[in-house]
C-alpha cells in the first residue's frame, strides 16, 4: 500500500530544564559532563549508568524522565560469525557485549531496570532494544519488577547481512519492548500522529526501518548504533515536545540526536569515553544542521524558534523514509517484481511538473526538490523541499551516452 505524503509540522519552543545530575559528586561517573547545554537540554555523562541513576533516584524520589530509550549490551560478542561488508567477521562489539551467563545476565538486566523504573515518572514509559540474547530476561524482568508491557515490536530490518552458515533462516529483526512504569500508569500515546505516519491507518507492531545510513556513522562508527528513524519514531510515539528523555547506554547518541530534533530534553550516560565523545560530536552536529532549518519568528515579534516548513528532512521524517531514494526503490521493485522495466529518469519526477507541483507515480506522490528543478533549468518554486536555505546545487555532469544521442 502506498505511503501518502503527510504536511509537515511545526514545533514550539522547548521550556527551560534542570540538570538531574548537577553539583552531584557520583562514583564511577565522571563529575564534568561531556556535554551540557542548558539552554537546549542536553546533558551527556561518561560513567556507569547504575551509579547515575542511583543518584537520580535519590534527588528524584517520584521520578523524572517522561521516557527512557534503553538499548543494553545484548551479549551476543562470543565468538561467532557474521557477514560485514562482505566479509566474514567475528561479532565481537566490544568487552561490555560479553555474555556472563544467563543468570548474571538476568541479574544485570534486573538491576538497570530497576533502576529506570525509579527514575520513570508515573507516567512515564521506556522502550527496551534487543535479539534473543538479551530480550527474554528483559521481558522477564520487566514482569518481575511490576511494569506494564505495552507492545512488542518488531523491527524489521529490509538489508541484513546474510547467514553465512546456511543453516538458519536469515536474521532480520529485533524486539523492541515498550512498557510503563506499572499498572497504574497513565501512559501517553501520540495515536493520531502515528495514524497519520501510516496513511491513516492504526500503525502496526512490525515497522520496516532500514540499519543506519551511512550519512549517520559520519563522525566515527559505532558497533551496535540504531537507526536514527527507530528513535524519532519511538520518540514521537510516546513523548511530548520538551519531555525529558533518558539513554543509560546512550553509545553513538542516536537517541540524543533524535530528541534535540524532535526538540526533547534528554540526558545519557555512556561507560566508553570514545563512544561519549561521538555523542557528543553528532549531537553537537545535528543541532548545527538543525539551526539551519530554524528560523526566529520575527513578524510575530516572537521570540520562539520554528522549523522551517519546506525542509526536506521534516518531509522525509513525516512520511517515514530515510532517504528518497528509498522511495525511488520501493516503486522500482514493484516494477521489477511485476517484470517491468524499471529504468527512469528520477529527477524529472523530483522536479514536479512545470508548475512545481508533485508528480504522482503509481499512486505516490513524489516531493519536489529543489535540487531537481534548478539541475533541470526549471525556476525553484516556493513549495519545492531542499536541505537547507543555502543549499548549493552541483551542475549535471555531462554524460558520454547523452553525446551519443546527441548525433
Ligand atoms: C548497544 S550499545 C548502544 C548504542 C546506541 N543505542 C546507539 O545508537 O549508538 C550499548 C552501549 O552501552 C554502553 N554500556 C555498557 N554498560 C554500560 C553501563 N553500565 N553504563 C553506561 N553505559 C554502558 C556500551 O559502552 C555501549 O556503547
Amino acid at each position: 500500500m502506498p505511503r501518502q505524503p503527510q504536511q509537515t509540522s511545526v514545533a514550539p519552543a522547548v521550556p527551560v530544564a534542570q540538570n538531574p545530575l548537577a553539583g552531584l559528586r557520583v562514583e564511577g561517573v565522571d563529575p564534568a559532563p561531556v556535554l551540557a547545554d542548558d539552554e537546549r537540554g542536553v546533558w551527556l555523562y561518561r560513567g556507569n549508568s547504575l551509579a547515575a541513576l542511583d543518584a537520580i533516584a535519590e534527588r528524584y524520589p517520584d521520578g523524572n524522565f517522561d521516557m527512557i530509550f534503553a538499548d543494553p549490551p545484548y551479549f551476543l560478542s562470543n565468538g561467532g560469525i557474521t557477514c560485514h561488508a562482505g566479509r566474514m567477521v567475528k561479532v565481537d562489539k566490544g568487552g561490555w557485549d560479553k555474555s556472563r551467563g544467563p543468570e548474571l545476565n538476568h541479574e544485570f538486566n534486573t538491576e538497570w531496570l530497576k533502576r529506570c523504573q525509579r527514575v520513570l515518572r508515573p507516567n512515564g514509559t521506556i522502550w527496551v532494544t534487543g535479539t534473543s540474547h538479551v530480550i527474554f530476561s528483559v521481558g522477564y524482568a520487566m514482569q518481575q519488577l511490576g511494569f506494564k508491557i505495552l507492545n512488542d515490536i518488531a523491527w524489521e530490518k529490509p538489508n541484513p547481512p546474510p547467514n553465512l552458515s546456511c543453516r538458519y533462516f536469515t536474521h532480520s529483526t529485533e524486539t523492541v519492548l515498550w512498557a510503563a512504569k506499572n499498572e497504574a500508569s497513565k501512559h501517553f500515546f501520540n495515536y493520531d500522529l502515528m495514524r497519520q505516519k501510516n496513511g491513516g491507518k492504526q500503525m502496526k507492531t512490525v515497522w520496516r526501518i532500514f540499519s543506519p545510513l551511512r550519512a549517520e556513522k559520519a563522525l566515527g562508527k559505532h558497533p551496535t548504533q540504531k537507526p536514527l528513524a527507530l528513535l524519532e519514531l519511538c520518540l514521537l510515539a510516546a513523548s511530548r515536545v520538551g519531555d525529558l528523555i533518558l539513554d543509560p547506554f546512550m553509545g553513538a547518541g542516536t537517541t540524543g540526536v533524535a530528541s534535540v530534533m524532535n526538540r526533547r530534553r534528554f540526558v545519557g550516560i555512556e561507560l566508553d569515553e570514545e563512544h561519549a565523545k561521538l555523542a557528543a560530536a553528532r549531537i553537537r552536529s545535528y543541532q548545527v544542521s538543525l539551526d539551519l532549518f530554524v528560523v526566529s519568528d520575527a513578524k510575530r515579534g516572537e521570540t520562539d524558534m520554528r522549523i522551517q516548513s519546506n525542509s526536506l528532512r521534516e518531509w522525509l521524517l513525516d512520511n517515514k523514509y530515510n532517504d528518497v531514494a528509498e522511495l525511488i526503490d520501493e516503486v522500482a521493485a514493484e516494477w521489477a517484481a511485476d517484470g517491468k522495466k524499471t529504468r527512469r529518469n528520477w529527477w524529472d519526477i523530483l522536479a514536479g511538473d512545470n508548475k512545481g507541483m508533485p508528480r504522482i507515480v503509481d499512486g505516490r506522490k513524489f516531493p519536489v526538490l529543489r535540487a531537481a528543478r534548478i539541475r533541470k533549468g526549471l525556476s525553484a518554486t516556493k513549495s519545492c523541499l531542499c536541505r537547507n536555505p543555502h543549499e548549493v546545487v552541483p551542475p549535471a555532469v555531462e554524460q558520454q551516452r547523452w553525446m551519443k544521442r546527441a548525433r
